[in-house]
């Protein structure tokens, strides 16, 4: 279905994403984990489109996505719904009109400018924001809502366009946790439901166990793991974190921190003995 063929990134001297490959054969759920810089925004970036490769492919059922140009690219674009970690609504803008605003590809800019939807595309927003269980904020503004609340009305304005793709970007980041799980709920009904695939950049590996069929790991650019979530013991997450002291920043895993301080609990239990 998506195949991703030694892409490459380079930024001058910096290659941020280094010959990556990565074969989608059916719709799935898919967390990228990787500490910061590792090159995840970059790649969910390039298969967009927002960001040009520097070498390497993208194929989508054989088709090579990298060289579509205007209303192809476009339309690409539109498959591939991207969801970011700030949400990227307009604050001031009520919520079914930032939802109305994912059908922008299909309308004048002339129509879209003055709000002028079709009676449909608003039966389907509301819809779509229902599925969320957010309806009843459809006449608000956008930033009288919840941070977690903001996200779904993205993730809203995502599914208008009927992609066949959703590319989150750390889209749970500046959640507190409980709407972190209604968020990443929400994406994996939307997987499991419509059959689109999802692929998200976590920085949590309890989330991306919890809620992914397929785990990718990134490091320098390269993909260093890609299996399942049960494959992702210990040491491989020390492989992809780096083995050092940065592997216990706090953002990067709260399960494999307990491991650890258990472990050391243990020893030192040990030692007493
Ligand atoms: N527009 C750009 N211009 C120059 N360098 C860039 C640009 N975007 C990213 N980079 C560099 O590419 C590398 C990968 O960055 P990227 O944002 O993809 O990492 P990331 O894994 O998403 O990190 P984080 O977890 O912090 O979001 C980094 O070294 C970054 O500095
Ligand atoms: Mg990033």
């Amino acid at each position: 279905m998506l195949r991703i063929e030694k892409l490459t990134k380079r930024f001058g001297d910096n290659t941020a994403v280094d010959t990556a490959t990565l074969d989608v054969d059916k719709p799935c759920m898919i967390g990228i984990i990787g500490r910061s810089g590792a090159g995840k925004s970059t790649l969910l970036r390039m298969i967009n489109r927002l960001t040009d490769a520097s070498a390497g492919q993208i194929l989508f059922h054989g088709r090579e996505v990298t060289t579509l140009k205007g209303s192809e690219k476009r339309a690409w674009q539109a498959d591939c719904a991207m969801i970011f970690q700030q949400f990227n609504l307009v604050p001031r803008m009520d919520v079914v009109s930032n939802v109305l605003h994912g059908t922008l590809n299909r309308h004048s800019t002339l129509a879209t400018m003055f709000n002028l939807f079709p009676m449909e595309d608003i039966h389907r927003a509301i819809d779509i924001l229902d599925r969320l269980g957010i309806a009843e904020h459809a006449p608000k503004r956008a930033e009288a809502l919840s941070g977690g609340q903001q996200q779904r009305v993205a993730i809203a304005r995502a599914l208008m366009q009927d992609p066949k793709f959703i590319l989150a970007d750390e889209p749970i980041a500046s959640l507190d946790p409980m709407n972190a799980q209604v968020v990443m709920q929400a994406l994996r009904r939307i997987h499991e439901e419509d059959g689109r695939t999802v692929i998200a950049n976590l920085h949590t590996l309890d989330t991306a166990r919890r809620y992914c069929d397929r785990v990718v790991g990134m490091r320098d650019g390269r993909i260093v793991f890609d299996g399942l979530p049960e494959q992702l013991t210990t040491g491989v997450a020390r492989e992809i974190y780096g083995a050092d002291a940065s592997f216990s920043e706090a953002a990067t895993s709260t399960e494999i921190e307990t491991l650890d301080a258990n472990r050391k609990a243990l020893m030192e239990a040990e030692a007493t003995i």
